[in-house]
């Protein structure tokens, strides 16, 4: 048996997790209380049993039957979030008898920790290392168990995703998910979020969606791992998005992605900066893709009738429960790189919509590069449920709102520059500060039909009728006020109406 004296008491058991939620945060008290706790010292086992000394310092199960893990027995409210997670089931995926080279990431070894050499499973196939347990991501334990209080015992987590090897320092979730069966950090890796522009001149309040320890921080988790006081900027690592704690929404991530409220829909609390315009300036739009998607977006002209509650475009609606995810995290069917013959479902997380494929039809990361027609893009996600009938069609659809919304968005473009040659703050009716005009609004409409790098398609589909409908309503808002007109003779509120009559027929 091993001595905790600087715990001195019997920790809960499986039985008294019921106590949890009071002990979740504030680990330090709660010891403090337990040790003085009665009911809690008389208990008399063992607190566990010694680990195999080729386990290189891992503790692995208390008590495996129930998933309880040595660490679980202190750290309450980790052990009550970890357990109903697919980790914690991760051996079992394997069958009777798993082959050596399975076991390696469905066990507590080396692999997802700063671990060199064999550990746990790897060296002792003790059942007790068994699952993706703490000790995967934060290393073996007895050194730190032996002596809790003291902070350099403390086994830290690494969020960062390396995804090659150099001198065998590959650690956290891309040792087990990179390399793997479906190439989740190899695809992560090369989308926008590994990047994720390095906060510009390190200003707090960009950060808190720029950078990956400052977005945990801002989110409310204090909790202590490698990097957290590195200079070096983290992206928008796996860990801002999967809780690797927490089972609470499906997929292990923080915040939910199918709910509509966008202040704890997951992609929104990062797309959601500058939708509406500012009175106090000209800039345009900061990733606006949210409200955009639920129809609140964009400067409403008085008088054309647009009721921000009234175009909810069909993406953003209840037909579309996975909103985001629906369309940019897409599943396709692959080959299973480590079960050959085997095929599974892969969740892309290369985050592009409509990705160029191989000739196998798997995604490539985000590129102009290919031909935007089906096949040489999927559309894959846009055939699902009750949608589009084929990919061809989506893409038909797509080309035809992209063409309308760019001719709508050159009218408009065109009038402003006969108001406001200069479309800023150099003088003329478009400027920051007093007053807010007219042009000021319909210049900020036409930034957000044409938003994105991704020639406004993006705008396009997020919110079709709305997108058109703001610019029209612009078009004909700077013609009244300004008295000048376009070059095309459209009837404006006749147009108008017809993108509010489609609009409604749509939902
Ligand atoms: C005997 C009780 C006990 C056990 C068992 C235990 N810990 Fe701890 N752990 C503590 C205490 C006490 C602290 C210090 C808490 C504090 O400073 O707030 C701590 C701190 C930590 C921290 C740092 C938290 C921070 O914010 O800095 C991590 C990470 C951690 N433990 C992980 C583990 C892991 C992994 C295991 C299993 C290998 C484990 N602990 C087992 C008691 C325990
Ligand atoms: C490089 C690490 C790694 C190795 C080696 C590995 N796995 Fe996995 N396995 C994972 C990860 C990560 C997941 C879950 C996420 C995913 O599907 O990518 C998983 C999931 C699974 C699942 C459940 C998911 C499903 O839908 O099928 C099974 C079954 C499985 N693995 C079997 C195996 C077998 C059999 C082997 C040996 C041939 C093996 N694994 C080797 C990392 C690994
Ligand atoms: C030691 C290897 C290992 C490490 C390290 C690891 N995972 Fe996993 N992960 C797995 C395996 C194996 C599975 C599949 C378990 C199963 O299907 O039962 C899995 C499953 C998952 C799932 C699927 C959950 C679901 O509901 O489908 C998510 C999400 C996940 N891991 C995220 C992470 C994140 C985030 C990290 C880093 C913080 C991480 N993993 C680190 C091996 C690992
Ligand atoms: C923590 C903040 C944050 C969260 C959460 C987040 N993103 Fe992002 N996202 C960003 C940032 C910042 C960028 C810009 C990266 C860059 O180019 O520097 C970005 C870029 C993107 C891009 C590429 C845009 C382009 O112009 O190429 C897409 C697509 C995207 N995110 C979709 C999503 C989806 C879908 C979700 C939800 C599953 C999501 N994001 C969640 C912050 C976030
Ligand atoms: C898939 C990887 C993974 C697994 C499994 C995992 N952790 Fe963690 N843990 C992390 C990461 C990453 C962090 C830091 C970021 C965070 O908490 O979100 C962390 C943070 C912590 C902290 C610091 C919390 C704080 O508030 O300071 C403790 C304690 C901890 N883990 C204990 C555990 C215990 C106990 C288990 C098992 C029951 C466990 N972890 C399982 C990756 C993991
Ligand atoms: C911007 C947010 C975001 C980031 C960053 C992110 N993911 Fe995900 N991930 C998601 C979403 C959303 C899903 C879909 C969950 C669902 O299907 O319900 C998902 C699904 C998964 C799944 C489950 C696959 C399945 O089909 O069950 C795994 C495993 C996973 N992610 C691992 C990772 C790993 C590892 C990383 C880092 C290399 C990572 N994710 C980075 C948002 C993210
Ligand atoms: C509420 C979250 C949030 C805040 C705060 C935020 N951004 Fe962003 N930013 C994003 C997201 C999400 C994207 C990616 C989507 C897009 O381009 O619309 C992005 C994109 C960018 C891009 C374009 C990257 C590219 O490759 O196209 C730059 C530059 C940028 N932000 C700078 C800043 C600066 C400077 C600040 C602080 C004044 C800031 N951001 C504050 C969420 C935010
Ligand atoms: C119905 C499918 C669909 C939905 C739902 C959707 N998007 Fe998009 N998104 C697209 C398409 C298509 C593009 C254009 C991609 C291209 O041109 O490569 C795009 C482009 C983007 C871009 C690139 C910049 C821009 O605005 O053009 C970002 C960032 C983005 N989406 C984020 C989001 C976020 C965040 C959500 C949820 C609030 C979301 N999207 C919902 C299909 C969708």
């Amino acid at each position: 048996m091993t001595e905790l004296k600087s715990v001195g008491m019997h920790a809960p058991r499986a039985g008294r997790l019921g106590s949890a939620g009071i002990l979740m945060g504030g680990l330090g008290l709660l010891l403090l209380s337990a040790c003085t706790d009665e009911t809690v010292i008389e208990v008399e086992r063992p607190f566990f049993d010694e680990p195999p000394a080729a386990a290189g310092g891992a503790l692995g199960f208390d008590e495996a039957s129930v998933n309880l893990t040595v660490c679980g027995n202190c750290h309450v409210g980790q052990q009550s979030g970890w357990e109903p997670t697919d980790h914690a089931d991760a051996f079992d995926v394997l069958g009777a008898s798993p082959a050596e080279s399975c076991t390696e990431c469905h066990a507590v070894t080396e692999r997802g920790n700063a671990s060199e050499g064999q550990i746990a499973f790897a060296s002792t196939h003790d059942p007790r290392y068994q699952d993706v347990q703490c000790e995967s991501c934060h290393g073996p334990g007895a050194t730190h168990v032996s002596n809790p209080d003291v902070d350099g015992s403390h086994p830290l987590a690494s969020i960062a995703v390396p995804v090659e090897d150099v001198d065998g320092a590959l650690n956290g979730c891309a040792e087990c998910h990179g390399g793997s069966h479906q190439p989740i950090a190899e695809q992560w890796a090369l989308s926008p979020h590994a990047e994720a522009v390095a906060s510009p001149a390190g200003r707090p309040e960009c950060q808190q969606c720029h950078r990956g320890q400052q977005i945990l921080e801002a989110w409310g988790e204090e909790a202590d791992y490698l990097e957290k006081d590195d200079a070096e900027h983290q992206g928008i690592v796996c860990v801002v998005c999967h809780d690797p704690h927490g089972a609470t929404h499906p997929g292990q991530l923080r915040f939910p992605v199918e709910t509509p409220a966008l202040e704890q829909n997951l992609c929104a609390r990062c797309h959601n900066r500058r939708a509406l315009p500012d009175p106090e300036s000209t800039r345009g739009p900061h990733a606006p893709q949210a409200p955009l998607l639920i129809g609140d977006a964009g400067w409403f002209p008085p008088g054309s009738n647009i009721d921000p509650g009234q175009i909810l475009g069909t993406h953003g609606t209840d037909r579309n429960p996975r909103l985001c995810a629906t369309c940019h995290l897409p599943k396709f069917q692959i080959t299973d790189a480590l079960r050959p013959g085997s095929t599974i479902e892969s969740t892309s997380h290369f985050f592009g919509p409509i990705p160029c494929v191989d000739a196998q039809g798997q995604p490539l990361p985000f590129s102009e590069e290919c031909d935007l027609a089906p096949p040489a893009r999927s559309y894959k996600a846009c055939t699902g449920g009750a949608c589009h009938a084929t990919e061809q069609v989506a893409f038909s659809a797509l080309t035809a709102a992209t063409t309308r919304i760019q001719r709508a968005a050159d009218d408009l473009l065109e009038l402003l520059e006969q108001v406001d040659p200069n479309l800023g703050s150099a003088g003329g009716e478009i400027s920051s500060g007093d007053p807010f005009t007219v042009a000021d609004g319909a210049l900020f409409n036409h930034q957000l039909a044409t938003f994105g790098s991704h020639s406004g398609r993006g705008s396009a589909v997020h919110n079709p009728f709305l997108v058109e409908a703001l610019l029209l309503g612009s078009i004909e808002a700077v013609e009244e006020e300004y008295g000048v007109s376009a070059n095309r003779s459209v009837d404006w509120k006749a147009e108008l109406q017809r993108v509010l009559t489609n609009a409604r027929a749509a939902r």
